[in-house]
């Protein structure tokens, strides 16, 4: 139903921007586009995905474990490298706990706490798995960053390859990406689902979980289409009653600074955004 030109940001909630920032910035190579009113656009440097940070205040929920952000950098070694350096900069930064480096089917990852409620995630993943089939192997950056733009760790994030949401059921939840959001489906098996947009490397695993922990709107993805009048209709199809599509919550559509947008909540309640620029 929608033909969106582009999955174009990620929004993540924090508890305060100065404690988490340093964490995007010195650990994960990312740069700060802009900052004001407790929010912060980021972006690294070999993905045109933002990242847009909120500030939740001190009470602002943990995010479950499949809500993370995943970072790659190009070689396997790096991996024991982050490890060992984010280890050692763990009170300086507040990570609540790093896990140990972890090989599961051509990757190789470690995971850390950041004291904003989120988990983040470093991993290595083998470019040959693509001839297994799995095109998320597909090295997601054009040309890599050098080492000496972000020195002294032992590893480079190259990219930020990917989100996480969690869905009540799969077959429903794909069919909704693929026939209603208009994403690709780019992999998964009975227990996952990669999707993403056509033109970009990034994207979304989706896992199935019985019991689910419901994200706030803040922690959300946007995708964007051709025409403000898109977004009209589509706001139009999902305020009905009783859509077809399964959305759960439709709020108003809002203009502001040269965009039409409107936030909803799908079948499993995860939250998304749908904008287009207004000329
Ligand atoms: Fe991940």
């Amino acid at each position: 139903m929608l033909r969106p030109v582009g999955l174009t940001h990620g929004h993540y909630e924090c508890r305060s921007l100065d404690e988490t920032l340093p964490i995007f910035k010195e650990l994960l190579a990312l740069e700060l586009v802009n900052r004001h009113n407790g929010e912060a656009v980021l972006k690294h440097p070999n993905t045109d995905w933002l990242l847009v940070v909120h500030e939740g205040g001190p009470n602002a929920r943990n995010k479950p474990h499949n809500n993370h952000y995943g970072f790659r950098v190009a070689h396997h070694e790096e991996i024991e490298r982050a490890y060992s350096y984010i280890d050692a900069q763990k009170d300086k930064y507040r990570i609540k706990s790093v896990t140990k480096p972890h090989e599961a089917h051509f990757a190789y990852s470690i995971y850390f706490k950041e004291p904003g409620g989120n988990d983040l995630e470093i991993e290595y993943y083998n470019p040959n798995a693509v001839q297994h089939g799995r095109r998320i192997a597909a090295t997601p950056w054009k040309q890599l960053m050098a080492e000496d733009r972000f020195p002294g760790r032992g590893y480079v994030p190259q990219a930020m390859s990917h989100g996480t949401l969690q869905c009540d059921n799969k077959e429903a939840s794909d069919r909704f990406y693929k026939e209603v959001l208009g994403l690709d489906i780019v992999g998964g098996g009975r227990h996952s689902t990669y999707i993403k947009h056509p033109s970009t490397p990034w994207y979304i695993v989706v896992l199935p979980m019985p019991h689910r922990d419901y994200l706030a709107p803040v922690n959300r993805f946007t995708l964007k289409l051709g025409s403000p009048e898109e977004v009209e209709k589509a706001h139009h199809a999902f305020s009905q009653q009783s859509n077809p599509y399964g959305i759960t919550e439709t709020w108003d559509v809002e203009r502001n600074n040269g965009q039409t947008s409107f936030i909803f909540s799908d079948l499993d309640k995860n939250w998304w955004e749908l904008t287009a620029s207004n000329q």
